[in-house]
């Protein structure tokens, strides 16, 4: 039983003590990670950061600004050896139950273009490209576009 519940994901609050490990899957991830900097302003700015762990392990994470109720998804990450079994969804959905909980009347997303495996997880969960922004992210030695994604958060949705 215990190693059964060992293996559930168990989501708690990031710290400042979590970025070491956040950041070297972040690195090891992303070809443009985001920086210490941009975690540790996230908590100090109060933004909603979690952990989701497997295992007693660091398999993902999440940012997520709420302001006014509007949501930005900021940061959805799940470590590469965890990937594809549904983390990615799940933590998709806590996100969205987050935001409920926290009054919001939508989430909202940048996404890269190229970004197939997330566009697929962002589809399946209801949301839809809403605008794009132009020369958004680094590239190689360029820009790409930012696909703006948005759900509705009506009564009653999961
Ligand atoms: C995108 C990401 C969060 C998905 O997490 P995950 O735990 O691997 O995804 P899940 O196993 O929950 O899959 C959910 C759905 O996402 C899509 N998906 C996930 N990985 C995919 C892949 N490699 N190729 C295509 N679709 C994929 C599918 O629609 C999948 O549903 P399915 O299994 O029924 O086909 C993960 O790949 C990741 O962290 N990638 C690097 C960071 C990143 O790009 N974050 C998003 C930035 S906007």
């Amino acid at each position: 039983m215990s190693a059964l519940l060992d293996s559930l994901p168990r989501y708690r609050r990031m710290t400042g003590q979590d970025i070491e490990t956040v950041l070297a899957i972040e690195e090891s991830i992303y070809p443009h990670p985001w920086t210490r900097g941009n975690f540790s302003d996230s908590l100090a700015a109060g933004y909603h950061c979690w952990i989701v762990e497997c295992a007693g392990a660091i398999a993902g994470y999440t940012v997520v600004a709420i302001v006014a109720g509007e949501s930005h998804l900021l940061n959805l990450s799940v470590a590469a050896p965890w990937q594809r079994r549904g983390i990615g969804r799940q933590v998709l959905a806590f996100v969205v139950k987050l935001a409920r909980d926290y009054a919001a009347q939508r989430i909202l997303l940048e996404v890269r273009p190229s970004n197939a495996a997330a566009r697929g997880l962002y589809a399946a969960a209801g949301f839809a490209e809403i605008g794009v922004r132009g020369g958004y992210y680094p590239a190689g030695d360029g820009r790409e576009d930012a696909i703006v994604l948005e759900r509705v958060l009506g009564r009653g949705d999961s």
